[in-house]
């Protein structure tokens, strides 16, 4: 006979069998038991990014959406309304004390992000929450570590290692099919978010924003970056943006980051708001490579950005002519993490984004601007699972 648990009871043992590594068992004695449970979801921050997010959301079979919240009350009444979400509010401290919720969503701005996941944990809830996790590596790990004393888990955007392209880059490098890799080269920019002014205060910039995404993808390839050296700069020194007119841009808008992944192999990211882009800030019609990954025998490329991709170029030394692979995207999109979490936290899986990878990809960028500062080149601590798929 099956055992039957509260939901309650079965997200927290969920949770501590996850982080005790028991999964394996979990998973093959109890799926079908776990599979109709809804996590009870609490988002924060109904912005740009929540539309992307909401409409998803709410068609995942493993989500349950209780409450939307904003500062700004017609934002969440509106979101509300539109998603029928039962409640909202309008700061956390209610929602928190509000209608009770496993998981918070956290889209709020970049710089809010560590002060809201550390209220949510101290309440043991599980956060999901936008890139970055928290405006520094220290403080990002001090959630980790706060996180597991709460008996809860958290995790950070972005999801790009689930798609089914990086996970055939993956495993075509783990297999020695391009060689002994050497090289890889990544890149992401555009003109730059008009709507909200933190994308270019103190703890925004295109490094969170849009390096975040190419950092995951060549750290989920290559490795961890043993040692990182950059440079920043702002081109654009004022912008006018819908919330806040004309302000003075702070934070970087161009950066070129090298990383050294052990091995030999180097590679690069380069980013920026100041990038003329045909596909603009939603990426549409983009076809062409963006990430580049050199090996002795092999050469991979990925086709669309890395969020959003759908093919994989590849010339190999016994099939000079390039050919394109992995062309179907299956069910991934950008805006999954949230809903895979979900699944996650409801079937006991253990998801392939891991809150160590983003700590890690936070302690590149911060890694970028310090050897900005100093013309030094900045040796890392953390790591991660590696490799991803
Ligand atoms: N817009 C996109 O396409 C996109 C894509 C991927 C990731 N992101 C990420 O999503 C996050 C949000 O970006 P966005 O473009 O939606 O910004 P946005 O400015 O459109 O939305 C942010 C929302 O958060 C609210 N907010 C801020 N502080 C809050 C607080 N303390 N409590 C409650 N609500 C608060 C704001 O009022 C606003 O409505 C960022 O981390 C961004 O990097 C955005």
């Amino acid at each position: 006979m099956k055992e039957k648990i509260s939901r309650l009871q079965f997200l927290d043992r969920s949770a501590k069998l996850m982080m005790a590594g028991m999964l394996a068992p979990f998973i093959t004695n109890g799926a079908e038991l776990f599979q109709t449970r809804k996590v009870k979801i609490g988002l924060i921050g109904c912005g740009s990014v929540s539309g992307m997010y909401l409409p998803h959301l709410s068609k995942s079979p493993y989500v349950e959406l209780v409450s939307v919240c904003d500062i700004i009350p017609e934002r969440a009444k509106a979101a509300a309304a539109q998603y029928k979400v039962p409640n909202y509010y309008v700061h956390i401290d209610q929602q928190l004390a509000g209608a009770p919720f496993d998981l918070l969503v956290n889209l709020t701005d970049m710089q809010e992000h560590g002060r809201l996941n550390k209220l949510a944990l101290l309440k043991k809830r599980h956060v999901w929450s936008e890139k970055p996790m928290a405006n520094t590596y220290a403080e990002g790990k001090a959630l980790l570590d706060l996180s597991k004393q709460q008996g809860v888990r958290i995790w950070g955007a972005p999801a790009v290692v689930n798609s089914p392209q990086f996970a055939h880059m993956s495993r075509m490098i783990q297999q020695g099919k391009i060689g002994k890799v050497s090289a890889a080269h990544a890149h992401y920019g555009h003109l730059g978010p008009t709507w909200s002014a933190f994308f270019y205060e103190q703890g925004g910039g295109s490094l969170p924003d849009l390096g975040v995404y190419n950092i995951a993808t060549l750290t989920g390839l290559l490795g961890p970056a043993k040692s990182v050296m950059g440079m920043t700069s702002i081109v654009t020194p004022e912008r006018t943006v819908d919330n806040k007119g004309k302000i003075k841009v702070v934070a970087e808008d161009n950066a070129m980051v090298l990383m050294d992944h052990g091995n030999g192999i180097l590679s690069h990211v380069q980013c920026g708001f100041n990038y003329f882009d045909p596909y603009g800030h939603e990426g549409s019609g983009q076809d062409k490579p963006t990430i580049s990954i050199w090996g002795t025998h092999g050469n991979l490329q990925l086709i669309g950005y890395d969020w959003a991709p759908f093919g994989v170029d590849v010339a190999t030394h016994d099939h000079e002519n390039t050919r394109r692979e992995a062309t179907d995207t299956g069910s991934y999109v950008w805006q999954e993490g949230a809903s895979v979490i979900s699944q996650s936290l409801a079937t006991g899986n253990e998801p392939l984004i891991a809150a160590e990878h983003a700590l890690h990809v936070l302690e590149v960028m911060e890694a970028t601007r310090a050897s900005q500062q100093t013309g030094k080149r900045i040796a890392l601590k953390s790591t991660f699972r590696y490799p991803v798929v």
